[in-house]
């Protein structure tokens, strides 16, 4: 596990796209697994800038992302398809880009189809990952288990508090979600984790320092081979 510290939001951001940049440069047919969160969208920025720069071309990637709510419509603003489509899809030219339905009339299929679709198209080169204050992953909350398959999973408290702020009242925030298992996310070649603030600052001591445990879903990253952590001072403070 590498683990890079940053004196600023801005500079984890742009060491973040950087290694995308140069994903997607090596391998211009890549799919990439994306997350939602205020984490990546400074990244995102910088991805569109390059694009309009003519950097990048993304027209030969895939994209695959984490999670969504359940019972969330799509055109919700806080949904994240919604979301995926403002801070980058509508900006870039990305080939196809998928995200789990978390409408889907059979919830327990669309966990295999989103699965299936990402073994079809040859499984994730590059993973990003937020974390969120408890260590999950995905929407992968601290439990007794690891779970393989994309899964649905009931929202915790902490979750529910964290996520709020982009919700008008707390009884909005959906409490369930569709979310890429651990397994799909070890799948990936690469894993690059994102973290900012001193709010992560427990989960990232955890995740990098105690033993792996379900109940920090994210310290299970340090069984893959190939994971790089983007952190800022503040996410790092307990390092
Ligand atoms: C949500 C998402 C996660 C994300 C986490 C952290 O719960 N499901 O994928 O990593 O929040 O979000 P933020 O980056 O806004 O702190």
């Amino acid at each position: 596990m590498q683990v890079h510290v940053y004196d600023t939001e801005k500079q984890v951001s742009t060491a973040a796209a950087m290694l995308l940049a140069a994903q997607v440069i090596r391998k211009p047919d890549s799919v990439l697994g994306l997350a939602t969160g205020s984490s990546p969208v400074g990244c995102y920025q910088q991805l569109i800038q390059w694009y309009r720069d003519g950097v990048l071309d993304f027209s030969k990637c895939i994209s695959f992302n984490l999670d969504e709510y359940c019972g969330l419509p799509v055109e919700h603003e806080c949904s994240y398809h919604a979301f995926m489509k403002e801070q980058l899809f509508d900006h870039i030219n990305m080939k196809a880009s998928y995200l789990p339905d978390g409408n889907a009339p059979d919830l327990q299929a669309e966990c295999r189809r989103h699965d299936e679709a990402i073994r079809a198209a040859g499984g994730i080169d590059l993973q990003v990952l937020g974390i969120g204050r408890n260590g999950h992953i995905g929407f992968n909350e601290p439990a007794n288990q690891l779970v393989y398959g994309t899964q649905i999973v009931r929202l915790t408290e902490s979750t529910i508090q964290a996520n709020r702020r982009f919700f008008d009242s707390e009884d909005a925030v959906p409490r369930q979600a569709i979310s890429l298992g651990i397994g799909g996310i070890m799948s990936a070649r690469e894993i690059l984790l994102i973290a900012m603030g001193a709010d992560k600052a427990q989960a990232i001591q955890e995740t990098i320092m105690h033993d792996i445990t379900p109940q920090v879903q994210a310290s299970i990253l340090r069984a893959h081979p190939h994971v790089t952590i983007l952190l800022d001072k503040a996410a790092a403070s307990r390092l």
